[in-house]
């Protein structure tokens, strides 16, 4: 009888595991359930040589985290994502889904086990290096810089020749500095062959102008941006038929932002083009807006700052990127359409500095000529801000992450034969 009645409960426990209903007695496990989600979320940053503190490659390396993991998805502090989910939809979101969450911590609160290996799929490939395709051609800086173990080094800036004899179209671009650590941001400018920007400066020696020199504002270009990194943002990867264009004779011109991390190191940085396969029929510029006539009171918790303009062409808006510094609150960028309706189209809160994310729109939105586009931005000046160097100071505009930005950048895709100076002619497009 005794026997009987157990046998039952066994197959009654299995009938529910097969049916898989959740709450029902079945335990994620870490094979079967919650690896496959740190497949898909988490390896991109969390394997070796990433910028994630601790590989999450394995059961033996994620099963001490189990509870750092848990807390970390609960709370949506990973993987880092900062858009209001009220506003827009974004193609490199990476949240989890809600039964997701579930999963992972349903996996943690059961003692997290394994379950068995042979019912995990097979182990996701991580390219070694690139994390676009095997770029079409890498172009390194030709000598280390020395980056000290502290203070505050200038904005470097590092001329690269392409020596295109050729117009190119790229749709993919990567930026690999070898010391991940120390870089805050790269931006890489295309400098097309008629510029006279920055040619004092001789081609790979990084070159420098110190802030309160008057001569520093010669570093101010209109050239376009072929891609800006911060750690934790993916490559771009344009939709089919755009790309950016990279005119013959063009110099890449490479502006690193080092921060000094305890440790004296030589970093060098690649940067890798994959061309466009098919025609190209769109060509996307970088473009921005923003504000440096700004005033942060100190101890203020809540300062307004905005940028306003118009569109001069009509642009399809592909991506948005929101950059301040240690100060920044939040960010929203609005479309205001005729009729004065405020339309957001992102908005990022809270913002985060170290976590320079851009927001890819799922839908390219198209923008008629003429849009007024307005940016907003929210500073915290006050101690109450954890990342606040100094609540005592009034800021201003500046380069260094004790200064301020409020930049909202902004890529389009245009008629592949407008470049930047031409889009901003109004009515230049047609
Ligand atoms: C875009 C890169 C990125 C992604 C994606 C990402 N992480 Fe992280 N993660 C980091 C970085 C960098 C840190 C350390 C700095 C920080 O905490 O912000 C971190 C910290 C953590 C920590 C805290 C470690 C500690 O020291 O307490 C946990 C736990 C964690 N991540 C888990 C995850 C999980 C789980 C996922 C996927 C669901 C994930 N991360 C996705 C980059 C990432």
């Amino acid at each position: 009888m005794a026997v009987r009645y157990a046998g039952r409960v066994v197959v009654m426990a299995a009938v529910m595991w097969i049916a898989g209903v959740p709450g029902a007695g079945r335990a994620p496990e870490y094979y079967r359930d919650v690896a496959p989600i740190l497949e898909k979320h988490c390896q991109v940053c969390h394997r070796p040589g990433e910028i994630g503190p601790m590989p999450l490659m394995t059961y033996g390396e994620a099963r001490p985290w189990a509870r750092a993991i848990r807390e970390a998805v609960v709370r949506r502090k990973m993987p880092p994502w900062f858009a209001d989910p009220r506003f827009g939809k974004f193609s490199n979101d990476p949240s989890l889904s809600a039964a997701e969450i579930e999963t992972v911590s349903e996996w943690v609160k059961a003692g997290s086990p394994a379950g068995d290996a042979r019912e995990a799929g097979p182990a996701r490939r991580w390219s070694v290096g690139w994390s676009i395709p095997k770029p079409d051609v890498v172009l390194e800086t030709p000598r280390a810089i020395a980056i000290p173990a502290r203070g505050t080094v200038e904005y470097q800036y590092v001329v690269m020749p392409t020596g295109f004899r050729q117009d190119k179209w790229v749709a993919m671009a990567e930026v690999r500095p070898s010391e991940r650590a120390v870089v805050h941001h790269a931006v890489v400018y295309i400098r097309p062959p008629g510029s006279d920007w920055l040619r004092e400066a001789k081609p790979g020696i990084p070159y420098s102008i110190p802030e309160d020199d008057p001569r520093h504002k010669r570093l101010w270009t209109t050239s376009d941006l072929l891609l800006v990194y911060a750690p934790g943002n993916e490559p771009d990867r344009l939709p089919e038929g755009m790309a950016k264009l990279i005119p013959a004779g063009s110099d890449l011109v490479l502006q690193m932002h080092y921060t000094p991390n305890g440790k004296a190191v030589e970093e060098r940085t690649s940067i890798g083009l994959k061309y466009a396969r098919g025609p190209v029929t769109k060509r996307v510029l970088s473009l921005q807006m923003g504000n440096d006539q700004f005033v942060l009171p100190p101890g203020d918790a809540d300062v307004r700052v905005a940028a306003h303009g118009t569109l001069p062409n009509e642009a399809l808006l592909l991506s948005l990127f929101p950059h301040m510094h240690l100060r920044g609150a939040s960010f929203a960028f609005h479309y205001i359409h005729e009729d004065g309706k405020i339309e957001t189209l992102l908005y990022v809160k809270p913002y985060d500095f170290h976590w320079q994310l851009s927001y890819r729109l799922a839908q390219p939105r198209l923008l008629p000529a003429g849009a007024k586009l307005e940016w907003v931005a929210h500073f915290d000046n006050s101690a109450n801000n954890p990342q606040n160097p100094d609540p005592g100071a009034a800021v201003r505009y500046g380069e260094q992450s004790t200064e301020e930005m409020m930049i909202g950048f902004f890529d389009v895709a245009v008629a592949p034969g407008v470049d930047k100076e031409r889009f901003f002619v109004r009515g230049g497009e047609r």
